[in-house]
């Protein structure tokens, strides 16, 4: 699975959603300090540009050193590769040595790929005590037009289906039903799901990149199937030219779920 990002790390930074400031905003205003961040599963940075502006130093990794490679080179960030199931020691000799040193871990579009107990234990261990802060987000199939997006729909749901790996059906649940062992942080009742948006202009050319960017597209091609025919192709042209825009604004619907640690023994 840790592969899936690698053969389109071009598409992938060329067509993702980087991430509004009223999400990175509400994230900071809970960690009480802004010193360290461990951003896991940065992709080529698409959370990490904005944290290092709010945050002291960030600290990324990523499985995929090509999609590392592609990342924004910034000051105050260190990208590190990492193995997709990382020892406790690995932790602590290439990410954060000492325990109780990172005010916030963020995972963006990423959590549903790992292994959640390993991965908790490590998020318990480096975080603050307690009021160290977890924010783990994911986003859903965007919206564009009403003709665009009735393609889409059937494209996701018919053709694209097989070829989604099992982790990746939690994300159409926006995490409501991924496991979350983190006490609620200051200010809210609950660990969310809570909603957010990403918004961007788009042309017909960077849609069908975004579409390239998918795990369950590599995967199809993998398989020797051709998710963009020729005739999918025609559909989303002639839904996109329906309206006359060349670009249109593409929307992320994107769901957050946020804790503080809490007291660890
Ligand atoms: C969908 S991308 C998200 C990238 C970026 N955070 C974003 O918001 O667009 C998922 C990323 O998680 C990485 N990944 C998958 N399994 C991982 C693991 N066990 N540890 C760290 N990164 C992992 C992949 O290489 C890929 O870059």
């Amino acid at each position: 699975m840790a592969n899936l990002f690698i053969k389109q790390a071009k598409q992938y930074l060329g067509s993702r959603p980087n991430y509004p400031e009223e999400l990175l905003q509400f994230i900071a205003s809970k960690t009480p300090c802004h010193d360290l961040v461990w951003d896991v599963g940065t992709g080529s940075g698409q959370a990490t540009v904005s944290l290092a502006r709010i945050y002291k130093n960030v600290i990324a990794t990523d499985t995929s050193a090509k999609q590392l490679e592609l990342a924004p080179k910034l000051s105050n960030v260190q990208y590190k590769c990492t193995t997709p199931n990382m020892s406790m020691s690995e932790l602590q000799q290439n990410v954060v040595a000492a325990e109780s040193t990172v005010d916030l871990v963020t995972i963006a579009q990423a959590m549903h790929w790992f292994d959640l107990p390993s991965f908790y234990q490590q998020v318990k261990f480096v975080l603050k005590k307690p009021n160290g802060v977890i924010a783990a987000w994911c986003y859903k199939s965007p919206y564009v037009t009403k003709s665009v997006d009735s393609v889409f729909q059937r494209f996701y749901t018919v053709d694209s289906d097989p070829y989604w790996a099992p982790e990746r059906k939690i994300v159409d649940d926006m995490y409501r039903t991924i496991e979350f062992p983190f006490e609620a942080v200051d200010g809210c009742d609950h660990n969310g799901p809570f909603e957010f948006k990403s918004e961007r202009l788009i042309d017909l050319e960077g849609f069908f990149l975004y579409i390239k960017s998918w795990s369950a597209y590599q995967t199809a091609k993998e398989n020797g199937v051709e998710l963009l025919k020729d005739d999918v192709v025609e559909d989303f042209t002639n839904a996109w030219n329906e309206d006359g825009k060349y670009e249109k604004i593409i929307t992320f619907p994107i769901y957050l779920r946020i804790g503080k640690v809490g007291n660890v023994n």
